[in-house]
C-alpha cells in the first residue's frame, strides 16, 4: 500500500491534516480501533480561543492567552510555539466551523465561552460538555466524504520504516510503517515518504487515567525506537477531578471525568468537613492551574486519609447541571449519584501528557519527512503543564502547520517515492493461552507500579525502584515479542513499558519540582533546569 500521505491516528490532530492533505494528494489514515475511539471523542470542557471583539469587551486578548499558558508552563514553555498557536485559535475555529461542528451560542448569537484553571478569562468555545464527540465526528464525516482520503479502522502501527534502519547510508528518513492489519492478522508494509504520527498520549501507563484504552503510547514508542528525539517525558498531567465510584470494580472505578469546566461555572472543591482547602494552597482555589489542584487533593487525602474529596455543585440552581453539563449530569445519575443533591467525589487520575516526540513549530521531529502532531509530540507549547482546554487548539493548528511545512519542502506526489527494498515483516510462532494470562498480568503491573511510584508526588527512591522493576518488565515483554504472533495486546504492552520507562528516564533527570513534576527530594524549581529533558536513542 503507498500513499503521498500516511497519517497514523484519527483524532483530531490526524483528521485535521488529513483533510487539508487531501488537496494535495492521496491520504491513507490508519487508526487501531475504530475511528472514532481516540481521546478527541471524550473531550468535555472546549478549546481555548480568543477570537471576537465580544471577547476584547469583557477584557480577553491573545496576548493574554499567550500569558496564561506561559504561567501554567512554569517557565519553561517555548514562547514562539505559544505565540504561533494561540494566534491560530480563530483559524482554528472558523476550520471546525467549517467541518460542521456547532459550538453553543448565547442569546446573542455570539460564541458561549467557558472557564476552566489557570485561565484569567472566559475563552472556552464548547458544545456543551460533549465538544470532543461533536468535533470527532465532524471531522470524520468530512473525511469520509473526501476521495482522496482512504481511512483504514483496526489497522495498527507497529513500527515505523527509516532508511537508517534499513542502513541506507543517506540523511535519515521516513520510509513508510509496519502495519498490522487485524481482520487478516498479516503485518503489511505501508509506503510513503511524509508519514504524521498523532496517535495521541500514554494516560493506560497509569491504574487510574481519564483516558480510553487505545491511550499507550504508541507513536511515543515508535518515535522512540525509530531514534527520534523525545522530550519533557516527566510533565504527565493529572486531572483533579475524576469521578470516585467505590462501588464500582476493577482501574476503570476511577475513569470518569468531571470537567473543569464545571468549577469554571462555580463549582468547589471541599473535603468532607466542607471545608474549601484548595485556597491553602492558592488563592485562586479550585481554579488554579491543575499541577496545584491536583497537589492539593492529592496532599488532603494524604492529610486526612480520606478516599477523595468532593466537587460540590449543590448551590447551583436546580436544573444547571442538567442544561449545561448533560452528559456529566446523566452519567453519574447512571453511577446512582445525584450531584444536584449531594456533592461529587472526585480523585486525581493521570489525564495528559505534556512531553512527547520533540517537534519544531512546523510538527517536524528528527527525521526527515516524519511529522509529529496533536498529543503525541510536544512542541514547546505547554512547557511543564498543559493549560486547559489548548491542546484540542494545538492539534488543530500544528496539523495545519505541518502540511504548510510539507508542501513547501518535501515533493509531494506518489511518483516522487524514492525506490527503495523494504523487507517483509518477520513473524514468530503461535502464542498460547497462558501467555495471553502473563501479558494481562504484565500490563497490570506496570500500571501499579507507575501510579504507586511514579504519580504526582514523587522521589529519587521511588523513581530508581520503577525503572529497575520496568528494566525486568521489559526483558519478559521482549520474549513475548520476538517469540509469538504479533497482536495488538503484545504490541500495547510493549509500548507501554517504553512509555512508562521514558517517563521515569526524564522524571529521574529533572533535579527539582517544576509544574507537574514535583519531588519530595528537590521541592523547589532550580533554574538550573530550566529547560526540556531530552532523550535519544542511538
Ligand atoms: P487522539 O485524539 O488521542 O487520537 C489518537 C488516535 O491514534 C486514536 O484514533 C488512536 O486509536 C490512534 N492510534 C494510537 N496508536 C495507534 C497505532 N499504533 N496505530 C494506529 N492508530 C493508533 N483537551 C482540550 O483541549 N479540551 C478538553 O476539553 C479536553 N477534555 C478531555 C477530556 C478527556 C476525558 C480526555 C481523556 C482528554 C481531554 N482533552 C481535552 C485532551 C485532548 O482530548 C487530547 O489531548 C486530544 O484530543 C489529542 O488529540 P490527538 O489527535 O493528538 O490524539
Ligand atoms: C476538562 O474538561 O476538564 C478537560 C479539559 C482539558 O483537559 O483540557
Amino acid at each position: 500500500m503507498q500513499s503521498d500521505f500516511l497519517v497514523i491516528g484519527s483524532g483530531i490532530a490526524g483528521l485535521t491534516f488529513a483533510i487539508h492533505a487531501a488537496k494535495f494528494g492521496s491520504v491513507t489514515v490508519i487508526t487501531k480501533g475504530k475511528a472514532i475511539e481516540s481521546n478527541t471523542a471524550w473531550a468535555q470542557g472546549g478549546i481555548s480561543a480568543v477570537l471576537s471583539e465580544t471577547q476584547r469587551e469583557i477584557g480577553d486578548n491573545i496576548e493574554s492567552h499567550i500569558a496564561d499558558t506561559i504561567d501554567a508552563g512554569a517557565g519553561i514553555c517555548k514562547e514562539n510555539a505559544v505565540r504561533v498557536i494561540v494566534e491560530e485559535g480563530k483559524a482554528t475555529i472558523d476550520d471546525l466551523v467549517n467541518a460542521g461542528v456547532a459550538f453553543d451560542k448565547d442569546k446573542n448569537n455570539n460564541y458561549s465561552l467557558g472557564k476552566e484553571g489557570g485561565h484569567s478569562q472566559r475563552r472556552i468555545l464548547h458544545c456543551k460538555d460533549t465538544t470532543g464527540f461533536e468535533i470527532a465526528n465532524s471531522l470524520i464525516d468530512t473525511a469520509k466524504k473526501n476521495k482522496n482520503i482512504t481511512i483504514l479502522e483496526e489497522h495498527f502501527a507497529v513500527d515505523l520504516i527509516t532508511s537508517a534502519k534499513l542502513g541506507i547510508a543517506t540523511e535519515d528518513r521516513i520510509l513508510g510503517a509496519y502495519v498490522l492489519d487485524e481482520a487478516s492478522g498479516k503485518v503489511k508494509i505501508f509506503r510513503s515518504d511524509k508519514v504524521l504520527l498523532a496517535t495521541g498520549g500514554c494516560g493506560k501507563v497509569y491504574l487510574y487515567t481519564t483516558n480510553p484504552d487505545s491511550s499507550t503510547g504508541d507513536g511515543l514508542a515508535m518515535a522512540w525506537r525509530a531514534g527520534a528525539t523525545i522530550s519533557n517525558m516527566e510533565f504527565v498531567q493529572f486531572h483533579p477531578t475524576c469521578f470516585y465510584n467505590p462501588s464500582a470494580q476493577g482501574a476503570e472505578a476511577r475513569s470518569f471525568l468531571v470537567s473543569e469546566a464545571v468549577r469554571g461555572e462555580g463549582g468547589i472543591l471541599i473535603n468532607d468537613k466542607g471545608e474549601e482547602f484548595t485556597k491553602q494552597h492558592d488563592p485562586r482555589g479550585s481554579l488554579a492551574p491543575r499541577d496545584i489542584v491536583a497537589r492539593a487533593i492529592d496532599h488532603e487525602i494524604k492529610k486526612t486519609g480520606a478516599q477523595c474529596v468532593y466537587l460540590d455543585v449543590t448551590h447551583k440552581p436546580k436544573g444547571f447541571m442538567k442544561e449545561r453539563f448533560p452528559h456529566i449530569y446523566e452519567t453519574l445519575l447512571t453511577f446512582g449519584h445525584d450531584c444536584e443533591t449531594y456533592p461529587i467525589p472526585v480523585v486525581p487520575a493521570a489525564h495528559y501528557q505534556c512531553g512527547g516526540v520533540a517537534t519544531d513549530t512546523h510538527g517536524k521531529t528528527t527525521i526527515r519527512g516524519l511529522y509529529a502532531i496533536g498529543e503525541v509530540a510536544c512542541t514547546g507549547l505547554h512547557g511543564a503543564n498543559r493549560l486547559a482546554s489548548n491542546s484540542l487548539l494545538e492539534g488543530n493548528v500544528m496539523a495545519r502547520r505541518a502540511l504548510e511545512n510539507i508542501v513547501k519542502t518535501l515533493p509531494h506526489t506518489k511518483t516522487n517515492l524514492s525506490p527503495v527494498t523494504i523487507p517483509d515483516w518477520e513473524y514468530g510462532d503461535a502464542t498460547t493461552p497462558d501467555e495471553q494470562v502473563l501479558i494481562s498480568h504484565n500490563w497490570d503491573e506496570i500500571r501499579r507500579l507507575m501510579w504507586d511510584y511514579v504519580s504526582i508526588v514523587r522521589t529519587d527512591n521511588r523513581l530508581q525502584r520503577a525503572a529497575r522493576r520496568l528494566r525486568n518488565l521489559r526483558k519478559e515483554v521482549r520474549e513475548f515479542y520476538w517469540g509469538h504472533t504479533v497482536t495488538s495486546d503484545i504490541l500495547e504492552l510493549r509500548n507501554l513499558v517504553a512509555a512508562s520507562m521514558l517517563i521515569v528516564d526524564c522524571a529521574s533527570r529533572r533535579k527539582e519540582s517544576r509544574g507537574i513534576h514535583y519531588t519530595l527530594d528537590y521541592p523547589k524549581k532550580n533554574e538550573t533546569f530550566a529547560s526540556d529533558t531530552e532523550l535519544r536513542r542511538f
